[in-house]
């Protein structure tokens, strides 16, 4: 686990793939939360605490393989915030990466726990040489402000791309950040 860096009453980590299988409950809580609360990020109102964890556990063996840096953010209270960036392996996109799973517990929003973690992610990217950034989201979430907050670029917005967590459709708005 690298050393936290701390903002205010949180600091921002990288877990490696035995840290991401401890911090799994409390991951999970989280993507439970923010499906709960109407976020369209995979999952579906229907799906299990199993669902999840699953989820997680899949992301800890991304980690341990190398192909994705999980980050997370921690006050006292524990975890509540996390994000992922994706190095493309593809052998034509050495310098590309993507930025997956943004969520921060509706209990820590509103606190630029989301800006950090971005920040992070971007940071980290550089320092594996990636200066081409690409993420996508719900057209009409909050995370939508804060991407463009943080100078990112959209792409465009494809209609009924998925669902929310109700079966309603949802667009997504594809962006894209330079860091060249
Ligand atoms: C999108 C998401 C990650 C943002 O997390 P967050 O920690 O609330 O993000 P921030 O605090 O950095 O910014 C959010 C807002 O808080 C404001 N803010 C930041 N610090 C603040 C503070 N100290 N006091 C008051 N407001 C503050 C920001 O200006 C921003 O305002 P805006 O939404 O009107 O633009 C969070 O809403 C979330 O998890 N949503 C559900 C999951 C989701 O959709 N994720 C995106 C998938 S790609």
């Amino acid at each position: 686990m690298n050393a936290p860096t701390t903002t205010q009453a949180f600091a921002i980590e990288s877990l490696d793939a035995a840290a991401a299988e401890t911090a799994l409950p409390e991951l999970a809580e989280i993507l439970r939360d923010c499906v709960a609360n109407g976020a369209s990020v995979g999952f579906m109102n229907w799906n299990t605490a199993a669902d999840y964890e699953r989820f997680w556990r899949d992301t800890a063996a991304g980690v341990a393989s190398g192909q994705v840096i999980l980050l997370i953010a921690r006050t006292g209270d524990g975890i509540v915030g996390t994000a992922q960036l994706h190095l493309i392996s593809k052998p034509n996109q050495p310098h590309r990466a993507e930025i997956a799973k943004v969520l921060v517990h509706s209990r820590a929003r509103r606190q630029g726990i989301g800006e950090a973690l971005m920040r992070r992610a971007e940071a980290i990217a550089r320092e594996n040489g990636r200066d081409l950034l690409v993420l996508d989201t719900d057209e009409h979430g909050a995370a939508r402000r804060l991407y463009n907050r943080l100078g990112w670029t959209e792409a465009g917005t494809i209609p009924r791309y998925a669902l929310m967590p109700d079966g309603a459709d949802c667009g997504s708005t594809f962006f894209y950040k330079s860091l060249a």
